[in-house]
């Protein structure tokens, strides 16, 4: 599947035609985290030509902008969701549209691929709008294959404008695999009081809630010793008993097993051994009221996907930090990270998140090692624009 736009750069073109800056070491520490304020293009090089980083990534989540045409500011310490407004300090722009936006993703992503462990995965938060356009760059760059989910993220109450379409609650959140061999730390959510009542419907005298489920699976038989008559009855033709014999037994005797009227044996499952149930592809996680920094999302949300598709000893990286949510979240579970963001508000903002972080968790504040020369973000975006179109 591919996506065919005017100056569409080959894979090879792409890395071959980001500058190589000189970034600037601020502080020199033992800590493996790294915080970069640079254009991520740069910085992703660097990581891999630099820092022989190429398929160490266990995890990567992004929250690009969204082509939406905004300019996104900071007034008084308090972020405006979205705001057009010429006042305050301008955290970043969002003014690349269609093919050029596209292509700003596309060649993050050809990167990001590079940077991936084989165990790897890869989640990219965007909306409606164009999130259909960026999925078949996905589908190109990470396969088919490779697609995970789209999960939809409820991200607000329901909104009553006077609009001609449905009220837009929800953006989405594109996650691909390196491989078939990704890490996946089964993530559950909590029984609600409903499902309790509705799937665990029995109860023991003592008041303990369970369910029943059959006590034969499909398949004609495993091996012997599932096939073999239990209390003198064999398991449904096509089909063989969930243990062996001699632990039905046991199952039996421990009161685990419930007999029907017609003398049908089913296992019995109860609420309180139960982690929870699987999570879907519908996630409501609605972003900060009161948002340090736009745009910032929901630290819940990056909680799950860290623990689901990372492990103790993984790197996850974010190169469009914002203000650290993905940083914090991996610091608060123990990963080791990567930050990037062009810029300065972000890097203000992140380094002021984790700080509080620093005082739960002890981290050492020599973990921000590396800032770029240029510390106006929105001014770097705009240098770099001028470069590439003095480059093209
Ligand atoms: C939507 S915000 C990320 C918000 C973040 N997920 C959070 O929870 O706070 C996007 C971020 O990408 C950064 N950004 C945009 N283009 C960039 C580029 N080329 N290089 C580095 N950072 C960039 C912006 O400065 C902005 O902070």
């Amino acid at each position: 599947m591919q996506l065919h736009y005017p100056n569409k750069k080959t894979e090879q073109e792409i890395f071959d035609q980001i500058p190589n800056i000189t970034l600037e070491q601020i502080n020199n520490s033992d800590s493996p985290n790294l915080l970069i304020q640079a254009n991520n293009l740069v910085a992703l090089k660097q990581l891999i030509t630099q820092h022989n980083l190429a398929g160490k990534i266990d995890l990567i989540y992004i929250d690009p902008p969204f082509a939406t045409n905004n300019i996104f500011t900071i007034t008084e310490g308090r972020a405006s969701a979205i705001s057009n407004s010429k006042n305050g300090n301008v955290a970043y722009s969002d003014t690349l549209k269609g093919f050029d936006f596209l292509e700003f993703i596309r060649e993050r992503l050809v990167l990001l691929k590079m940077l991936l462990s084989n165990k790897g995965s890869i989640y990219l938060h965007i909306d409606y709008k164009i999130g259909h356009y960026v999925k078949i760059v996905m589908d190109e760059i990470f396969g088919m294959e490779n697609f995970r989910n789209d999960i939809t993220r409820v991200k607000c109450n329901p909104k009553n404008f006077a609009r001609k379409g449905y009220g837009n609650v929800k953006d989405l959140i594109l996650f691909y695999s390196k491989s078939d061999n990704l890490i996946w730390n089964e993530p559950k959510t909590p029984y609600t009081e409903e499902d309790k009542i509705k799937l665990f419907p029995k109860t023991e005298k003592d008041g303990r809630r369970y369910t029943t489920i059959p006590l034969h699976a499909p398949g004609e038989t495993q091996n012997g010793k599932t096939s073999q008559p239990f209390k003198g009855i064999f398991p449904p033709k096509g089909r063989h008993w969930r243990s062996d014999v001699s632990i039905l037994e046991q199952w039996n005797n421990e009161g685990l097993i419930e007999w029907s009227n017609n003398g049908n044996p089913r296992k019995k499952i109860y609420f309180d051994e139960q982690e929870g149930k699987r999570m879907q592809d519908i996630w409501e996680f609605k972003d900060p009221q009161y948002p340090v920094y736009p745009t910032e999302k929901n630290a819940d949300l990056l909680d799950i996907i860290i623990k689901t598709s990372s492990n103790g000893n993984s790197i996850v990286l974010d190169c469009f930090a914002g203000s650290g949510t993905t940083l914090k979240s991996a610091q608060t579970n123990g990963r080791q990270w990567i930050g990037i963001d062009q810029s300065e508000e972000a890097i203000k903002t992140i380094i002021t998140k984790l700080d509080r972080v620093e005082q739960d968790l002890f981290i050492d504040k020599s973990e921000y090692k590396y800032l770029t020369e240029n510390r106006q973000g929105i001014q770097h975006e705009a240098v770099w624009k001028e470069w590439q179109e003095e480059t093209a």
